[in-house]
Order: C-alpha cells, then sequence, then structure tokens
C-alpha cells in the first residue's frame, strides 16, 4: 500500500493529468499543487459538464478531499479569486478545503507585461509562453526579490518592496521594450485588496502534509506542465520555468524524497505540444488534422492549436527514469480508434550521416538533427471510447498496449479512454501498489 503517489506528466503537457488526478482523488484524502501557475490548464469531465482547472488542485471536484498549495506554485490573486468564484457559481463548497502555502510568490502585472513584452521582442525566436508571468515572477524568486503571501502580513515592508520592483520594471518595460508603465498605486491597492482573503487561506502546507502522512491520509501529488516543460530536464530554452518533474515535489512542498511512494507517468497515446521547439515526431496536413480534430487539440489555457505527432518512446524512456516512474497511465486512447496503421518512435537517427541515435538529445541544435525511427503497429478501426474494462478492449488496442509496455518496461495501470471520469480502466490502483 502506498500513501502517496505523484502524477506526473511525461511529455510537453496536456497529457490528461487533470482528468486522472480527478479520477483518483476518490482514493486520496490531500490534493497538492507543487509548481507552475495558472499557465496550466487541467480539463475534467463529469456527467459531460467541463471544469478547467488552472491553479486549484483537480480533487477539488469531490466534495471532502483537502486541496493544497505548496510554496513551489506561482499565485496570481486575480486568477485564483476568478477560478474560486467560478467554482463557487458551480455550488462547489470551498470551506475549509483549499489551503496555500505563505511561501508562494505572487505573480504582479508587471511579470504579466515583461512576458509579453520579451515574447514579442523575441521575434521568430518566441517560446510561446502562456503569457501568464510565469517566466518573469520565477526569476524574482531566484533573485531572492519576489513578493510572497507572507509579505502581504506587513504592509509597511509590503509597500516598500513593490515599490522597488515597480521602479525597476517600469524603468526596463518603458526604457528597453518601449511599453507603458504600470501605475505602482494601483498595483499596491489591488494586491491589498485580496491581502485578507489571501491571507486567510495561508498556512503552513509542508507540516499539513507531513502530519497528513503520519495521520495515514493519502495524498496525490498533482503534476503541472510535462516533463520536457521541465526547466531543468526539458527542451531549454523551450521550456516553462519550474521544475516540472517528480524532483520539483522536495523543493516545492517541503517534504522529502523518503515520503514519495508511487509516481505515476501521465502519456497520451500519441504526442502533443503548445507552444514553440523541437518536435520530432510531428505531423503535418491530413495527419495533424486527424488528431486536432478528433482529439480536441486546443489548449485548455490559451486556445492555441495544438501541433501533435506519433508518440515518443525514447522521450517516455528519459521521462521514466528522470521522474522514476512506477507505473504509466496511457491517455486518449479513443483517439486513435479510426486509424488503420499507428507509428511509435522507437529511436533516432541523425539526419545528415543516419547513424543511429542513443539517447534523447541534450540540446536544441541536438534535436534539430534527429529524426525519428518507426515501428508500425495495425490500428483498431473500432470504438474504444467509454471502454471500462481492459479485456473489453480491441486485440490490436491491447497489443498497442503491451507493446509500449515491453519497449519501456515499466506497467501501464491505468487506461483512458474518454474524457469523462469515468471513462476510464484501472488495472491496479496505484495506491494499492
Ligand atoms: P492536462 O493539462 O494534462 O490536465 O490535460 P488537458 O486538460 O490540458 O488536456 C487533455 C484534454 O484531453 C482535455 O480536453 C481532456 O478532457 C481530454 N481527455 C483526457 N483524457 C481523455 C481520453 O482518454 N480521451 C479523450 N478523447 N479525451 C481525453
Ligand atoms: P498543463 O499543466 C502545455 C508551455 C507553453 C510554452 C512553455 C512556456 O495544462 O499541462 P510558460 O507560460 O510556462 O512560461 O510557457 O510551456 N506550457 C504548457 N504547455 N500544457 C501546460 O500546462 C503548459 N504550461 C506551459 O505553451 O511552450
Ligand atoms: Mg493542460
Amino acid at each position: 500500500m502506498k500513501l502517496t503517489v505523484a502524477i506526473i506528466g511525461t511529455q510537453w503537457g496536456d497529457e490528461g493529468k487533470g482528468k486522472i488526478v480527478d479520477y483518483l482523488t476518490e482514493y486520496a484524502d490531500f490534493i497538492v499543487r507543487y509548481q507552475g501557475g495558472n499557465n496550466a490548464g487541467h480539463t475534467i469531465f463529469i456527467h459531460q459538464k467541463k471544469t478547467i482547472l488552472h491553479l486549484i488542485p483537480s480533487g477539488i471536484l469531490h466534495s471532502n478531499k483537502i486541496c493544497i498549495i505548496g510554496n513551489g506554485v506561482v499565485i496570481s490573486p486575480k486568477d485564483l479569486f476568478s477560478e474560486i468564484s467560478k467554482l463557487k457559481k458551480s455550488n462547489i463548497n470551498l470551506e475549509n478545503r483549499l489551503f496555500i502555502s505563505k511561501g508562494c510568490s505572487i505573480i504582479l502585472p508587471y511579470h504579466i507585461a515583461l512576458d509579453i513584452a520579451r515574447e514579442t521582442k523575441r521575434g521568430k525566436n518566441l517560446i510561446g509562453t502562456t503569457g501568464k508571468g510565469i517566466g518573469p515572477v520565477y526569476e524574482d524568486r531566484v533573485a531572492r526579490r519576489s513578493i510572497r503571501i507572507a509579505d502581504l502580513e506587513d504592509e509597511s515592508n509590503l509597500r516598500d518592496s513593490l515599490k522597488e520592483l515597480s521602479d525597476y520594471y517600469n524603468h526596463q518595460l518603458v526604457h528597453y521594450y518601449y511599453t507603458d508603465s504600470i501605475p505602482y498605486k494601483k498595483v499596491l491597492q489591488d494586491l491589498i485588496s485580496f491581502k485578507d482573503e489571501l491571507l486567510l487561506l495561508s498556512s503552513d502546507v509542508s507540516n499539513m502534509i507531513i502530519q497528513g502522512i503520519k495521520l495515514n491520509k493519502k495524498i496525490i501529488f498533482e503534476g503541472a506542465q510535462g516533463s520536457f516543460l521541465d526547466i531543468d530536464q526539458g527542451m531549454y530554452p523551450y521550456v516553462t520555468s519550474s521544475n516540472t518533474t517528480s524532483g520539483g515535489i522536495f523543493a516545492g512542498t517541503g517534504i522529502g524524497p523518503h515520503y514519495l511512494g508511487y509516481v505515476l507517468g501521465v502519456v497520451k497515446a500519441y504526442s502533443t505540444r503548445v507552444g514553440f521547439g523541437p518536435f520530432p515526431t510531428e505531423l503535418f496536413h491530413d495527419e495533424n488534422d486527424y488528431f486536432f480534430k478528433k482529439g480536441k487539440e486546443i489548449g485548455s489555457t490559451t486556445g492555441r492549436r495544438r501541433r501533435t505527432g506519433w508518440l515518443d518512446i525514447m522521450m517516455l524512456k528519459k521521462s521514466i527514469i528522470v521522474n522514476s516512474i512506477t507505473g504509466l497511465c496511457l491517455t486518449k486512447l479513443d483517439v486513435l480508434d479510426e486509424l488503420s496503421e499507428i507509428k511509435i518512435c522507437i529511436g533516432y537517427k541523425n539526419k545528415i550521416n543516419n547513424n543511429v541515435v542513443l539517447d534523447t538529445p541534450c540540446s536544441i541544435k541536438e534535436w534539430n538533427r534527429i529524426i525519428p525511427i518507426y515501428r508500425i503497429v495495425n490500428g483498431w478501426k473500432k470504438k474504444t471510447l467509454g471502454i471500462k474494462k481492459f479485456n473489453d478492449l480491441p486485440f490490436e488496442a491491447r497489443e498497442y498496449i503491451r507493446v509500449i509496455e515491453d519497449l519501456t518496461g515499466i506497467p501501464i495501470h491505468v487506461i483512458s479512454t474518454g474524457p469523462d471520469r469515468n471513462d476510464t480502466i484501472l488495472r491496479m490502483n496505484p495506491f494499492n501498489f
């Protein structure tokens, strides 16, 4: 039996983490976010009702579960409270269920303006960020000047530190990026207007988690983004600014590695990416249109069309190592239903000299130099949407799953056959592993 389960994206995000976190919340007590911010978009369908969560953990739709935001998460107060009020309108009770670390850094309007101005200045080399100020707020954090929730407790200090940041950023915005300045007074007023509510939600969450574990509470750590967007392990610089991989849990919540029992790697049955950067198995034209339409591949945070491609086993193997993955969850299997053949990338070769490349590359230059080697497997051309038992899957779909298990050496414990909470096959409950 395991007390803690991490649910991590193994690709470039949007693997269906939100759906799986919501599904497994039934077996948990606490659901904890540990990094990222409202750049995330986690979609949950329950009886056709759609909810997209950006900052609040995906356990919130179960009425009696505790949702926690760890110190590694960055918070935009305005977006947090708008998400809270949307949930309240849907009759979700949040009373004594949502707790936020005082160590979270606050996203200010300066961060958002800088994020957008920098992307514009990058021109054709842009990263394709979500424009939510994520990069700039994490920069402040590392530079030891960010405003954290705890700083709201001392208003006089808050005024001083915000003034310093304000002068620094307005100088950049006006004199370097040639955009408008943002009035300090307005930013301060807005921040103060959220102060009481934010402080009411805040607490020592790392202690809560440790105490919870001691009382045998079951905990899900909900990853945001995906492993190849990790600031250290991803395709730098086409990454986000946090540690999206399982290592981020420890710094982002304050618990040690000893406490992590199981890591569930969520992998789409194919690949998608929003934003720019290398994508070895990327598809174009009709094949891309197929995944875009059948998989409804539109970004849940920015509404951008997601790029699509075949499943990349080389990347998946790397994710398995980086995250210490125990078992996999294969999502969106139903999206492959109409294909007569399916490609799986099982290796790379150098496109200049045709030499086989044995590992995932380390630099963008090397990523751009490789092309995939595919294994082709048969499609099933039957409907899998909504199937709940493994043995009810068509033979070829079971074969696809077996091939992925063989190639990675990791069991697929959970299979998702549709967007709804119940469109799920649970072969092994991670908490019972
Ligand atoms: P996340 O960021 O990892 O939580 O994923 P997103 O919510 O951004 O994107 C996943 C999308 O796929 C959402 O629209 C989900 O409703 C949908 N989805 C999740 N699992 C399945 C599945 O098994 N089949 C289908 N067809 N859609 C799914
Ligand atoms: P979820 O949790 C997919 C991508 C952006 C961009 C890069 C940097 O829903 O899987 P940022 O705004 O973070 O500085 O952007 O990261 N990105 C995501 N892509 N899913 C996400 O979250 C993402 N969050 C950020 O598109 O390429
Ligand atoms: Mg998403």
